[in-house]
C-alpha cells in the first residue's frame, strides 16, 4: 500500500513536515468540523467561534468550549498519534497541526506547532499578554464563574476564531519548515481553510513532494504525488512499518 518511492523520499528526507487536521483526531472520538456529525454541521460558527459571539454572550461561548474540553479530556490519543511520535525518532520531522485538542502532545510529540491555538490555553479577551493553562483533569462546571485574567478582563479560549489572524510565531515556524522540507505529509485535513491549506503549496514550491492521508479526496489531492486513502491510524502505522 505504501509506494516504494514515498518510502525512499521519506528515508532520504532532510526534513519532513506533517500537517494534521481534525481527521487526525477523529479516531480518538473527537468530531471533525465538516464531515458527517462535524461541529460546523451542528453548530453555527458565527454563534460560537468569533470575537463578536464572545462579546455578545461569553457564557454561551465558554459553555461550548468547556464541553469540547470535556470531550477531549475523555478521549485518548490513538495508534496513529503514537506512530507519529516514533516516526519523529527516525526522520527529522516537524509536526504542524490545525488541531486545538492537544492530543499530539498527550501522545508524546514534542515541539508541536499549533496554527490554530489550543483548547488548553486561556488568553485575555482585552488583549493583555497574560496566558494561563487549562488542565484536562480540571475543566470547570458550566455554572462555575467565567475565568478572569490577572488584569480583571474575562479570559477567552486561546484558539483562533473566524475573522482572526493566526498567531505569528507558529505561522513563521511552519512556513520556515515547509520551505526547508523534502516531503510534506498532509493528514486528515479538508485542505480548505487558509492559510493552513497553503502550507503544502509552500513546500511544493520549495521542491518538496506532497503526500496525503485522507479517506476522502480534497482540493490537495490533485497536487499530491502520493495519496493514501485510509484513516490516519492505519496509514501512519503502515508508514512506520516501512520506515
Ligand atoms: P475538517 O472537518 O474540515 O476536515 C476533516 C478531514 O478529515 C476531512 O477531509 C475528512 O475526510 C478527514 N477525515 C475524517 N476521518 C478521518 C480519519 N479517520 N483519518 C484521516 N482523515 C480523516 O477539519 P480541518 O481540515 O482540520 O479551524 O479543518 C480546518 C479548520 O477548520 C479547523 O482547524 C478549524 C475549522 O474551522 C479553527 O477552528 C480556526
Amino acid at each position: 500500500m505504501i509506494d516504494d518511492r514515498l518510502t525512499a523520499a521519506l528515508r532520504a528526507a532532510r526534513r519532513v513536515v506533517v500537517l494534521t487536521g481534525a481527521g487526525m483526531s477523529a479516531e480518538s472520538g473527537v468530531p471533525t468540523f465538516r464531515g458527517a456529525g462535524g461541529l460546523w454541521k451542528t453548530y453555527r460558527a458565527e454563534d460560537l467561534a468569533t470575537p463578536q459571539a464572545f462579546r455578545r454572550d461569553p457564557a454561551l461561548v465558554w459553555a461550548w468550549y468547556r464541553s469540547r474540553q470535556r470531550a477531549v479530556a475523555a478521549a485518548a490519543p490513538h495508534a496513529g498519534h503514537a506512530a507519529l511520535v516514533r516516526l519523529a525518532g527516525r526522520v527529522p520531522l516537524t509536526l504542524v497541526t490545525q488541531n486545538v485538542d492537544g492530543l499530539h502532545q498527550r501522545a508524546g510529540s514534542r515541539d508541536v506547532i499549533e496554527l490554530h491555538g489550543s483548547l488548553w490555553r486561556l488568553t485575555c479577551s482585552a488583549g493583555c499578554p497574560h496566558v494561563a493553562e487549562a488542565r484536562p483533569e480540571a475543566v470547570p462546571d458550566d455554572d462555575a464563574p467565567l475565568p478572569r485574567c490577572v488584569c480583571g478582563a474575562l479570559q477567552r479560549p486561546g484558539v483562533v476564531w473566524f475573522g482572526e489572524q493566526l498567531p505569528e510565531e507558529p505561522v513563521a515556524a511552519a512556513w520556515a519548515a515547509a520551505a526547508d522540507c523534502d516531503v510534506l505529509l498532509s493528514v486528515g485535513t479538508s485542505s480548505i481553510v487558509y492559510p493552513a491549506a497553503a502550507l503544502p503549496s509552500a513546500a511544493r514550491e520549495a521542491g518538496a513532494v506532497i503526500a496525503e492521508i485522507n479517506p476522502e479526496p480534497t482540493p490537495l489531492t490533485a497536487h499530491a504525488e502520493f495519496v493514501l486513502r485510509a484513516p490516519a491510524a492505519e496509514a501512519l502505522m503502515r508508514l512506520e512499518v516501512v520506515l
